[in-house]
């Protein structure tokens, strides 16, 4: 039988223990967020960050620009929220427009704020081997379900399919870091299937429907990152769930499984900073 990996059950596990923390604390942590034009998913996550984050007692701020914004106003904001000591965690919604140097303004969030782990320092500490401030949120979360089912990584294949900064990449690292050997997959990797079929933990972050039950051994971990919206404008992932959740050992459903991982690991991050700055100012 098939364990269905319960992302949502996990987040409010999480959140419920971060809320109960956040009470105890002097001060409340507080994100700020920046979001730029109107793209509508961007609108939601924020929306759904900010709700978040205020269910449990964490103050946010969202700051929103239109679409024309100046490059310069948006380094200048973040220059502002590096130096207010009453935040502590900073994140700006991807993507950006086409305009705006996507790396600069990420790169001029203090790596002691970036609550994504993607200022260069942060990137550079997590390919290092070594401890980033945060660890970034969808792999993070990604790993939270893994561990609450007990899924251990050592030694085991994992396969991961898309290279984005977001998730493909720093995913591989992370399941490297838990001494998984990793094979990353992208769109210009020849006969895919050869290498899926070998995979301990398929993760598949592309945002289009490509994972079929014909793709992967009977026993395998499938972990579906991507998210699209289908002919019927319902939500799905990368996996066809009908049929490989038929077939496989473990599988996180889309929606209800890496997504609220996401927020909750976010979350977890910004309490996290938080701690770290109150120790560093003492
Ligand atoms: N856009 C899509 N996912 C994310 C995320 O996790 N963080 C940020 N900053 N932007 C995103």
């Amino acid at each position: 039988m098939v364990v269905i990996l319960d992302g949502k059950r996990l987040r409010n596990k999480i959140l419920e223990g971060l809320k109960f923390e956040v009470e105890c604390f002097d001060k409340k942590p507080s994100l700020a967020v920046i979001l730029v034009g109107n793209d509508t998913a961007s609108q939601i996550y924020v929306n759904s960050k900010k709700k978040t984050a205020e269910g449990l007692g964490i103050e946010s701020k969202v700051y929103t620009y239109p679409d024309d914004v100046l490059e310069d106003t948006i380094l200048e904001k973040i220059k502002e929220l590096n130096e207010d000591s009453t935040v502590n965690a900073i994140l700006v919604q991807l993507p950006l427009p086409e305009h705006i140097n996507k790396q600069k303004v990420i790169n001029a969030i203090a790596p002691e704020k970036d609550v994504d782990c993607f200022t260069l320092e942060n990137t550079g500490k997590l390919f290092a081997g070594l401890e980033p401030n945060a660890y970034p949120c969808t792999p993070q979360g990604v790993l939270f379900l893994l561990d609450e089912y007990g899924i251990n990584l050592d030694g085991k294949h994992v396969v991961v399919i898309g290279r984005s900064n977001l998730v493909g990449r720093p995913m591989g690292q992370m399941a490297l870091m838990r001494n998984a050997t990793v094979t990353i997959c992208h769109s210009h990797t020849k006969n895919l299937e050869s290498i899926t079929k070998t995979a301990d933990v398929l993760i598949s972050a592309v945002g289009e429907v490509l994972i079929e039950d014909d793709m992967m051994k009977d026993d395998c971990v499938v972990i579906d990152v991507g998210i699209s919206r289908g002919e019927n404008g319902k939500i799905r992932g990368d996996v066809n769930f009908e049929t490989v959740s038929k077939k496989v050992a473990y599988i996180s459903p889309v929606p209800g499984g890496v997504g609220p991982m996401t927020i909750a690991s976010l979350m977890v991050n910004t309490v996290k900073l938080y701690k770290e700055q109150i120790k560093r100012s003492l």
